[in-house]
């Protein structure tokens, strides 16, 4: 197993947490700053921050960094961020996790790469590690089905979401951090969004009035819908609205059923919150990462799901210019909205492509074959604590 240097795992939860003798020179650092400062007048000077920062440089903060998505959205910032052929600048990352040990399991060790041990429920452990940030990409839930989470940390979750909802890291966590760094003027190099919210497809749909449910049953009558653990999806669309309120520039992302075993594909957008289907996490961190590159993301709220088959787009700026802004009252037209569930129930995976049949834990290949899913049959699954497959 590879040894992770311990002296990058940074405390935030209990300050101060800097550590001078790991910073090159803080002289080089001031003159660095000051020069990018001079070059990029709306650039707001920050103060040094906890971690390595070179300010020549963005820092990304990565929430969830020890997730399924977010190890490989640290993995992809720090490659990409090294290949001279990729319009990603160089850049540092501070990868916060609850659990270090668990950290130095999935995450690199890289020069560019600071883990900062911090619960996202702890507010001023959060403020601490927003100083100096330019941009989070948010991959974080209270509501895991991982099976390398720790029991305790899931029932924790758990507790918090059930008993607390709006304390839940998903919009208390959020909201702090769309208000932490909003006002402050973007970093030149990384022109999209401040903060790029990982969500999920299907968070509006419990909200749908019957008419609606009726008419587009396909996309509401779904088993995370249907069953709605822990009200997860009120939680997560709380935590957008929560996002949007904090006046930050955001993008919000809202991948459909997350699956490893999809092929990678192309990520098709769509808005209105009618898509239906798979896309791999891989396909979902390269999504968020791009986003951080893209003006036209801002302000917008995009379903994505991935066509295998199709080569991914060598940028999405086209898609991203075509989808609306949020409170565009167009993206819930009926016009609109009945073309799109037209065409995106036809992209719907497997063959009897009727994902109103399908039970919580059954893949739309065991549907095909008339085999039960991981959580027994439709109507009497049992309580999840799990995600849809
Ligand atoms: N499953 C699906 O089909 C689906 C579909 C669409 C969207 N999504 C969304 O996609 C996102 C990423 O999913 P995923 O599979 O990567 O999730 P995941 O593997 O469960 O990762 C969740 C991350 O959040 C961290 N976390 C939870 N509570 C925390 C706290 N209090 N403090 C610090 N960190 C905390 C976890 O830390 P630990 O590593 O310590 O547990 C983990 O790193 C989630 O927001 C999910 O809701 C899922």
């Amino acid at each position: 197993m590879r040894s992770f240097q311990a002296d990058r795992i940074h405390e935030a939860n209990s300050f101060p947490s800097i550590r001078l003798g790991s910073f090159p020179s803080l002289n080089i650092i001031k003159s660095r700053t000051a020069a990018r400062f001079d070059q990029h007048k709306a650039y707001t000077f920050q103060a040094v921050s906890t971690m390595v920062s070179d300010k020549d440089v963005p820092v990304v903060l990565v929430a969830g960094a020890t997730g399924r998505v977010g190890r490989k959205v640290v993995n992809l910032l720090l490659s990409r961020s090294k290949d001279p052929d990729d319009k990603l600048p160089e850049l540092k990352v501070k990868a916060l996790a609850r659990d270090t040990d668990k950290a130095a399991r999935v995450l690199p060790s890289d020069e560019n790469v600071e883990v900062i041990k911090c619960d996202l429920g702890d507010a001023s452990a959060v403020a601490r590690c927003c100083k100096g940030v330019d941009a989070v990409i948010w991959c974080a839930t209270g509501f895991s089905d991982s099976s390398d989470s720790s029991l305790l940390n899931k029932l924790l979750g758990v507790a918090r979401l059930k008993l607390t909802p709006r304390q839940s890291i998903d919009i208390a966590g959020l909201s702090q951090i769309g208000k932490l760094l909003e006002g402050q003027a973007s970093h030149p190099d990384l022109p999209g969004p401040r903060v790029v919210m990982c969500s999920s497809a299907a968070v509006t749909r419990p909200t749908w009035n019957e008419e609606k449910k009726m008419r587009y049953e396909g996309a509401a009558d779904i088993p995370i819908v249907r069953l709605n653990p822990l009200g997860i999806l009120d939680v997560k669309r709380d935590g957008e609205q929560a996002l949007r309120s904090s006046g930050v520039s955001y993008a919000i992302v809202r991948p459909c059923g997350l699956n490893d075993n999809w092929p990678s594909g192309r990520a098709v957008f769509s808005q209105g919150d009618i898509a239906v289907g798979r896309i791999n996490r891989e396909d979902v961190a390269q999504l968020l990462v791009q986003v951080l590159l893209e003006k036209d993301a801002q302000g917008k709220t995009f379903e994505c799901v991935a066509l295998p088959g199709y080569p991914s787009p060598k940028s999405c700026s086209l898609q991203l210019a075509r989808l609306k802004l949020d409170g565009d009252a167009s993206i819930s037209n009926i016009d609109v909205l009945d073309a799109q569930y037209a065409l995106l129930q036809q992209l719907v995976p497997g063959e009897t492509m009727q994902p109103n049949q399908l039970a919580m834990g059954q893949t739309y290949e065991q549907l095909d074959s008339g085999q039960v899913g991981r959580l027994g049959k439709r109507g009497q699954e049992r309580p999840p604590l799990a995600r849809t497959d």
